[in-house]
């Protein structure tokens, strides 16, 4: 359904994490992605007030998400390979809630210098992460991850910023659900999901999808 219904419904939820709509006129089959920027800013100024993550192009970020929810508490900038024009990078950005880098973990970079190097034989795993990240790629077709939306957002992002902001057990919502990436996240994470999607042919595909990646969780238990 429209997330602007749903929310209507919705119970209490603990983070709003998003990769909304690009506004570059793709026709999806119930949905056409070109709204004018007065629509698009009212639309996203519904989620005005939520503890949110979300995932935009930065030009579209002054565009469109500071005139609906204001300037962002945290930004972190996600970059990757991609041929595309001035397409190599997307903002997350935080409002009502701070990510706890400390959550997360990543690979240390200089594994031989010799601090390092005990810190690692004393058991860590790593340092903080930082405000960038440039170690996931954009979906590639021939992934797991691929069904048939035309721009998924990984897994593995989702599943970041879930560990960023949330903990097991919370409520997450996505309003702008495509094929479901996130709600998978949130099985893999142990999070509660409410999405809500305009098609229902990404509904069908996101649905199908959950139900495999419950019994796949259920036979590694
Ligand atoms: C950028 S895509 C999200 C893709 C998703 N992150 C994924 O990994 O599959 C935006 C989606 O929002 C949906 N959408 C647009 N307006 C909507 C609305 N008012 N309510 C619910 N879904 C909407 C579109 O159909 C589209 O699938």
């Amino acid at each position: 359904m429209d997330f602007r219904e749903g929310l209507k419904h919705l119970p209490k939820v603990d983070m709003v994490i998003t990769d909304p709509p690009y506004n570059i006129g793709f026709k999806y089959d119930v949905y056409s992605d070109n709204l004018s920027t007065d629509d698009y800013i009212k639309m996203i100024s519904l989620l005005d007030g939520m503890p949110l993550a979300i995932i935009h192009y930065p030009e579209e970020t002054m565009k469109y998400f500071i005139p609906a929810l204001g300037v962002p508490t945290e930004v972190i900038i996600w970059c990757y390979n991609s041929n595309l024009p001035g397409r190599q990078s997307r903002l997350i950005n935080f409002y009502n809630t701070e990510p706890d880098f400390t959550k997360v973990k990543q690979p240390y970079k200089n594994p031989t210098d010799k601090r390092v190097k005990k810190l690692i034989e004393n058991g860590s795993k790593g340092t903080r992460l930082y405000d960038w990240f440039s170690d996931i790629q954009l979906v590639k077709n021939v992934s797991n991850d691929k069904a048939s939306h035309p721009c998924p957002i990984p897994i593995e992002l989702y599943e970041r910023i879930i560990l960023l902001t949330t903990k097991e057990g919370d409520t997450v919502m996505d309003p702008f659900a495509g094929q479901g990436n996130f709600a998978i996240a949130c099985i893999n994470t142990n999070r509660n999901y409410i999405g809500f999607e305009l098609s229902k042919s990404y509904c069908d595909i996101a649905n199908e999808r959950i139900q495999k990646a419950l019994a796949e969780k259920e036979v590694g238990e």
